[in-house]
């Protein structure tokens, strides 16, 4: 699967978290300007069953409501402001749907790591809404599923055994291997603080792409790419990007 696309060192997380508002339509742009080739964002279900771009399932951090996301319909969401939390430059950004953020993304030109947050609800659910989301998308830029919950994605590979999955861990764990290929995944997510070199050159060697979060920090970011890493997701890939000019 991913040899129809090549992974980057540096892709943006949640957009580009520290300098727009995190999962949001301006922080996608934004990246796209600082010449990223992928972001990865977060999406969650709404109450009237849609997919919104969303890290957390309450809406009080990231925007002007409150609540659970659960609990509004995507009608509701879409009157709040998930911008000015973060400045009064983005007052007014909208909290987009899954639909509108893959419209503009694939506008963009960007490669796309699509994390899914499962939260409470049953990952059937979370993943026929994703299929059915995807489905009416019709994304053409390169595309990589991961979640933390892993029936979710299962389930995901059940009704579309053509998407690219990649498998989430925060530590990694002894059975890493027997899990990926039990869920079909193409590529290995992990947390960068709790990886050693030893699992690094482990994924490596059964030939696993290894993307690790979060790295802000060039020191950091050049030692994960020397021990084979293949991208960092990162809030600041300004902080980075100097070392690939
Ligand atoms: O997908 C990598 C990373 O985003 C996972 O953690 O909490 O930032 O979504 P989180
Ligand atoms: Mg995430």
């Amino acid at each position: 699967m991913t040899e129809k696309w090549h992974l980057p060192a540096i892709i943006g997380h949640r957009g580009v978290k520290a300098h727009a508002p995190e999962n949001t339509l301006a922080g996608f742009s934004l990246a796209a300007e600082m010449e990223l080739q992928w972001i990865e964002i977060d999406t969650t279900l709404c109450g009237s069953g849609e997919c919104v771009v969303l890290h957390d399932d309450t809406l009080a951090r990231c925007s002007n409501g409150q609540g659970q996301v659960i609990q509004h319909r995507l009608a509701e969401l879409n009157q709040l402001d998930a911008g000015s939390w973060f400045s009064a430059q983005f007052q007014g950004e909208p909290i987009p749907s899954l639909q509108h953020a893959l419209a503009h993304i694939d506008k963009l030109g960007l490669g796309l790591n699509l994390e899914i947050k499962t939260y409470q609800h049953s990952p059937n659910v979370m993943a026929q809404a994703v299929y059915q989301e995807l489905q009416r998308a019709n994304f053409s830029r390169p595309l990589l599923v991961s979640s933390f919950c892993h029936q979710t994605l299962a389930a995901l590979h059940q009704l579309d055994p053509t998407l690219a999955i990649g498998v989430l861990f925060e530590a990694l764990p002894r059975d890493w291997l027997t899990i990926a290929q039990s869920l079909n995944a193409i590529s290995i997510h992990c947390d960068a603080d709790l990886l050693s070199q030893e699992q690094a050159q482990q994924i490596s060697t059964a030939g696993y792409p290894l993307l690790c979060y979060t790295v802000n920090h060039l020191e950091q970011a050049k030692k994960l790419w020397s021990w084979g890493v293949n991208s960092v997701f990162s809030d600041d890939p300004l902080a980075l990007q100097v070392e690939l000019k």
